[in-house]
């Protein structure tokens, strides 16, 4: 399975990386496909594949549509869904719809396995009425289904988006994604011992996902400060059970660093 969160070509706030980047639309649909070359290439014969990506209104809405477009090419691969993750919190002013849509293409190789468990979120199914004749019995939807619980489909109410309160939280990676969404893609099509790859680590979420769901992750970032802060996001993992550091900083020696210099 693969779980890529690529740039989305889109300038990000005050980022500061040159590999949060924003390139010409004709480059950055060069550099996608390339990768999903890359990915076809590893794939198992039959696998998923899961593609985090965004689009950016003040620019005709590119890059989702064109890559979409773009991605009709690979003939290995077929579209299965398009998820939307909702945000409770946006960005967005008074004279717009506040944006609080995350998207999430899902697609596949082959024939692999769909594990619907993975599917049912914690929220009760509230509303009744549902009627339908079975074996002339009028019955009611709560009687006929299999949980009481909603699935989540493919709008996804029910993950927090990450914030400094919560201990998943890395500082300084803006393009962190929730681990619950992570844990719910890979739940949904590997098991244990499966190889799950990520291209894009960043804050490193799919490795950590992948580790405490006893998955073997390869993953890997082309910005050396984020490869470390995954490495580093790991060995605390195992050292304190912790999935992140809420808001302390990842690279406390440079925080020390600077107390100590403020004594020399
Ligand atoms: C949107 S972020 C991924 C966020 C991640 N899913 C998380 O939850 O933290 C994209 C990452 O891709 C990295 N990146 C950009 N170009 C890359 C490339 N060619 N190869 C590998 N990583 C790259 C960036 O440094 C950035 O950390």
């Amino acid at each position: 399975m693969i779980v890529n969160d690529p740039p989305y070509n889109v300038a990000v706030g005050n980022a500061n990386t040159n590999n949060l980047f924003k390139i010409s639309l004709e480059k950055y649909l060069d550099f996608s496909e390339k990768w999903v070359k890359n990915a076809i290439t590893i794939m198992d014969k039959n696998a998923h594949l899961y593609i985090w990506i965004g689009t950016d209104y003040k620019d005709n809405f590119q890059p989702f549509p064109d890559f979409i477009v773009m991605m009709r090419k690979f003939k290995e691969l077929r579209p299965k869904n398009f998820i939307t993750l909702r945000n409770q919190r946006g960005y967005g002013t008074q004279k717009n719809w506040m944006w609080v849509r995350q998207e999430l293409l899902y697609y596949i190789k082959g024939n692999p396995e769909f594990n619907v468990d993975a599917e049912y979120t914690d929220i009760p199914k509230i509303l009744r009425g549902y009627y339908k004749e079975i074996k002339g019995k009028i019955t009611e939807n709560f009687e006929r289904s299999k949980s009481k619980y909603i699935r989540a489909g493919n709008v996804w109410v029910d993950i927090q988006q990450v914030f400094y309160r919560m201990e998943e939280n890395v500082p300084g990676c803006y393009a962190q994604k929730p681990m619950k969404a992570i844990e719910r893609i890979i739940l949904s099509g590997s098991s244990e011992k499966d190889l799950i790859v990520d291209f894009f680590a960043h804050s490193g979420t799919t490795l950590i996902a992948g580790e405490k769901l006893k998955r073997k992750v390869y993953t890997f970032d082309i910005d050396p400060i984020f490869a470390e802060i995954t490495i580093r996001r790991l060995e605390n993992f195992r050292k304190t059970g912790k999935t992140g550091w809420q808001w302390r900083n990842p690279f406390p020696e440079i925080e020390n660093e600077a107390e100590n210099k403020r004594w020399i």
